[in-house]
């Protein structure tokens, strides 16, 4: 896979702190924005948006996912997540991401404001995982 460009880094990083903006968490007050570039060279973004029947609430990673694969994309290539203190993405979100991502595919993880930054590859985040490759179609 090509190496991001530093104007997608940034793209993507200024996407997902806008996203981070639209966040609805009344409940847990941990507001998260993420952005995906995807295979059509666009990118996607995405807030949490949580719900009074908790178990109902999105994690932002997969609100982003979610719409660039409904827009006909079956790869994404790289990933960017804004928490108020760089979280990292759940284990939920790592499978669903496992299953449109490559191992090499780069997670930033950064803050609000520049200062802090972070970045992983999938495989870094998800060791000896399960994928679809697992099932031999
Ligand atoms: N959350 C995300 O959006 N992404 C993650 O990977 C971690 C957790 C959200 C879910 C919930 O709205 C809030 O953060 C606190 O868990």
């Amino acid at each position: 896979m090509e190496p991001l460009t530093s104007e997608q880094r940034k793209l993507l990083i200024e996407t997902a702190r806008r996203y981070l903006k639209n966040s609805y968490s009344p409940y847990s007050n941990y507001p998260v924005g993420a952005a995906v570039l995807a295979e059509d060279g666009v990118i996607y973004g995405g807030a949490n948006i949580e719900n009074s029947a908790y178990p109902s609430g999105l994690c932002a990673e997969r609100v982003a996912i979610n719409r660039a694969i409904s827009e006909g994309n079956r790869k994404i290539l790289a990933l960017a997540v804004v928490t108020r203190n760089a979280g990292a993405p759940c284990g939920a979100c790592r499978q669903v991401i496992r299953e449109f991502a490559g191992l090499d595919m780069p997670v930033i993880l950064t803050s609000p404001e520049d200062g802090y930054e972070e970045v992983f590859t999938l495989g870094d985040l998800l060791p000896r995982s399960f994928g679809p490759e697992d099932l031999n179609r």
